[in-house]
């Protein structure tokens, strides 16, 4: 089977692959870009282990084609920073509140947050919970997760009223 093109732009930079026709978002991202922070759980769509956003929203890459990404601006773990070289302040929340302890779930927890403070700064914790449903932790229990997510919120409005 021969290769195929795809062209799309991850964590802002525009990139050129080529890749086996049944390679998955999630193997091009690890293996032909290095962005390995995106992590494989479970490979059939159940544990958000390899969530990234897909123009803005989150996906299980273990579940979308590469062809399926052509044109799209992917996000990944790598591409989420604060300003100044600073720890995203999700990032910052999930370390205070606990919320890592083995940390295979976090890169997906972090995406799926982002998905959701990107639309509000005010979530309800039922809107918190809903928006991680499909990722799994093994570790933690959800509510240092539940925890790091209010927090990490509550933050970023501060931060804003201060701007
Ligand atoms: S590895 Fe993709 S959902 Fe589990
Ligand atoms: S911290 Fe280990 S799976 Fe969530």
């Amino acid at each position: 089977v021969e290769d195929i093109a795809v062209d799309f732009r991850v964590n802002g930079k525009e990139y050129h692959v080529n890749c086996a026709p049944s390679a998955r978002l999630l193997d091009v991202l690890r293996d032909q870009l290095g962005l390995t922070g995106t992590k494989e759980g479970c490979g059939i769509g159940e544990c958000g282990a390899c969530t990234v956003l897909m123009n803005g929203k989150k996906v299980n890459s273990c579940m979308v084609l590469a062809g399926q990404a052509r044109g799209a601006d992917i996000l990944t773990i790598e591409g989420v920073n604060g300003s100044d070289g600073e720890l995203h302040p999700l990032q910052k929340a999930f370390i205070d509140a606990g919320a890592i302890q083995c940390g295979f779930c976090t890169p997906g927890m972090i995406m799926s947050s982002l998905e959701l403070l990107n639309t509000t700064l005010e979530p309800s914790d039922e809107e918190i919970k809903q928006a991680i449903s499909g990722n799994l932790c093994r570790c933690t229990g959800y509510k240092q997760i539940v925890d790091a997510i209010r927090l990490a919120a509550r933050n970023m409005l501060a931060a804003k009223r201060r701007h």
